[in-house]
């Protein structure tokens, strides 16, 4: 489905980011893992995805710094002639509530999730408005659109991918380019592990399938978008929640 085209992970070490790596590539696509710090962990994710037959290679980069972010899509453009599907997957929680929440641990997020999102979309756009093609797909959540107590600076952050995306598919869908966000629920990864217990239950109530979700589930939704199935989806916020967000 997706032979012979360049596909890049941000955050693609663990957790959805690994998931949605491993399903590109099986589709066929050329996979770029990246990572910021764990490089053993990403170079598993790139031996496992040679051992299943596909190809993939990890690079380094910190996507939150606009230096190195323009730097690694430059290389890889060189490197690779293209890229033409952009996962913006990378995320990180700095969790609080508000009064206690300091003025770094806001910025951080947003400038994590949401510039860091900008960033790579920025760095790619120009050369997918050239080729008048190209998939972006940016992972937000659905604290973005529900809100949630304790998470004022990264339901902004998701809040701001969601207007990223739309602002974006509107300029570029002209050309050919799509820019989509998947909205995840509660998903099993690291992430959610460092939830407590009681939190956890107090969650599952409204999570209206009483489940958590899978990497797979939103791994798959991302192949969907990144494929020609989904040629005429743009601007869209698809929430794959077990129907917390309705
Ligand atoms: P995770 O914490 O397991 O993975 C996030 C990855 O992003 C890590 O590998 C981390 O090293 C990487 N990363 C963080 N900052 C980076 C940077 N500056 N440069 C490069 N890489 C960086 O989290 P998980 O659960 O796999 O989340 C993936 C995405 O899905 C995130 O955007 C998260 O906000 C979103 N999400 C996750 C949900 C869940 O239930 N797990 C729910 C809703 C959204």
């Amino acid at each position: 489905m997706l032979n012979g085209k360049i596909a890049v992970v941000t955050g693609a070490s663990r957790g959805i980011g690994r998931s949605i790596a491993a399903s590109l590539a099986r589709e066929g696509a050329e996979v770029i893992v990246n990572y910021i710090s764990s490089e053993q962990k990403a170079n598993e994710v790139v031996q496992t995805i040679k051992a299943a037959g596909g190809k993939a290679a990890a690079v380094q980069c910190n996507i939150s710094d606009p230096v190195q972010s323009k730097d690694f899509y430059a290389n890889i453009i060189k490197d690779y002639g293209t890229i033409d599907i952009l996962v913006n997957n990378a995320g990180i929680t700095k969790d609080n509530l508000i009064m206690k929440m300091t003025e770094e641990d806001f910025m951080d997020v947003i400038q994590t999730n949401l510039a860091g999102t900008f960033y790579g979309i920025k760095q790619v756009s120009r050369m997918m408005l050239k080729k008048r093609s190209g998939r972006i797909i940016n992972i937000a959540s659905v604290v973005g659109v529900l809100g949630n107590i304790g998470q004022a600076n990264y339901a902004a952050s998701k809040a701001g991918i969601i207007g990223l995306t739309k602002a974006t598919a509107k300029e570029l869908a002209s050309r050919g380019i799509t820019v989509n966000a998947v909205a995840p629920g509660f998903i099993e990864t690291d992430m959610t592990d460092a939830v407590s217990e009681s939190m956890r239950e107090k969650l599952m109530e409204d999570i209206p399938m009483r489940k958590l979700g899978g990497t797979e589930d939103i791994a798959e939704t991302v192949v969907f978008l990144a494929s020609d199935k989904a040629k005429y989806i743009t601007g869209q916020v698809i929430c794959v929640d077990g129907g917390m967000a309705m």
